[in-house]
């Protein structure tokens, strides 16, 4: 009997390589844990632009729509930056969130104790670091109206509206909350009220929240710059920060360098409950495209294998596996194997995409073996 269905999207640019060492890691599961997926792939992005004339076409959202989990790579690259907007590879991603209604996006930035040089920053500021944004991904200036380029008195000008209702920020807070119970139990929340009515609102329903249904988490409020600032400088105070759209987008980036590289970071898009159970979900790299190395196999496929991890965890409900990939991946990097991006360091072992997969493939093998 095939198991739940997966949905591969590779997308673009480093995307079919990095998805392509995470399709070996599912097929490992498959053969040597008993977990089954009945896989399919479809495009999105360039490559469904350059296919169908689209970046996402109509029977891959509803593909996606019916798929218990979505695996994807990364959209975008120079060859589509010059077409209209509304056909640009990045709406294929946007409508796959926006009509799979998947409004909370987390992000969690965990530092390996092996990656803790590998940072920009002190070894001391980030070592031990875990913590984990959720994104509200469905709303805000993203998809806000009116929004365009208009010409007024003359010139252009270009409109984009921030835009919260009190449910949507309700929503995202009791994921946030939720999470928190899982953790540490403290939520810090993150907006711009001292100039955003929006913000205003976002802090209000938060506290609401939070007073009515979480008052066992500690939640703390903080604007979104000073945060930045905060994320920099002791990033450990934290433990899981709730955002919006606009926000989590850059301080995700923020974080995804403390942790040594945004070649790290995964990502679980997480929507409603569906009849049969399980919750929407969407699963993919916090990095993009990386058109520069693209096609080449220097890219580091572990962003993408951790998805897969949180897929195991979210959607499937088999964290055991999950952690069983997350500390493959954990030896992996103590052995000083290095994709380029990791490379901030001598004395290591520098090597491509196809070799990170291996790595990983022999690590779970070992795992096994060890018992
Ligand atoms: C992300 C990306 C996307 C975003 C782009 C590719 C549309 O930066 O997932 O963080 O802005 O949300
Ligand atoms: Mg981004």
């Amino acid at each position: 009997m095939p198991g739940p269905s997966l949905l591969i999207l590779a997308g673009d640019g480093i995307g079919p390589e990095v998805m392509a060492e995470t399709r070996r890691v599912i097929d490992w599961f498959a053969s040597r844990r008993g977990l089954a997926f009945a896989v399919a792939e479809d495009l999105v992005g360039g490559a469904a632009i350059d296919a169908h004339g689209v970046p996402l076409a109509d029977a891959t959202m509803a593909a996606a729509a019916a798929a218990d989990a979505v695996l994807l790579g990364a959209v975008g690259g120079p060859k589509w930056d010059a077409l209209p907007f509304a056909r640009k590879p990045e709406r294929g991603l946007l409508r796959l969130r926006k009509e799979m209604d998947l409004f909370a996006n987390l992000r969690p930035a965990v530092c390996f104790a092996a990656l803790a040089e590998a940072s920009t920053l002190k070894p001391e500021v980030i070592a031990g670091l875990d913590i984990v944004i959720v994104r509200e991904l469905t709303s805000g200036v993203y998809f806000g109206t009116p929004r365009g380029i208009v010409t007024e008195g003359g010139e252009r000008v270009g409109i984009n509206t921030q835009r919260y209702s009190e449910g949507e920020i309700a929503r995202v807070a009791r994921a946030a909350f939720a999470l928190a119970r899982q953790r540490s139990r403290r939520v810090c929340s993150m907006e711009k009220a001292n100039v955003m009515e929006s913000g205003v609102l976002w802090r209000e329903v938060v506290q609401a929240v939070h007073d009515a249904e979480f008052a066992d988490v500690a939640l703390s409020h903080m604007y979104a710059d000073a945060g930045a600032m905060q994320l920099v400088r002791a990033p450990r105070q934290f433990d899981v920060i709730v955002t919006d759209n606009l926000f989590g987008d850059i301080l995700s980036d923020l974080a995804a360098m403390l942790t040594g590289s945004i070649g790290m970071l995964p990502s679980a898009s997480l929507g409603a409950r569906m009849a049969n159970g399980r919750t929407k979900a969407l699963y993919e790299p916090v990095h993009g495209s990386a058109p520069d190395i693209a096609g080449r196999g220097l890219a580091n496929p572990l962003a993408a294998i951790l998805s897969f991890a949180m897929a195991l965890r979210y959607s499937f409900d088999r964290g055991d596996e999950a952690s069983r990939l997350e500390r493959a991946v954990e030896r992996v990097l103590a052995a000083g194997i290095r994709t380029g991006d990791l490379l901030a360091l001598g004395g290591r072992t520098p090597v491509g995409t196809a070799a990170m997969g291996d790595a990983v493939l022999a690590e779970l093998e070992a795992g096994l073996a060890a018992g």
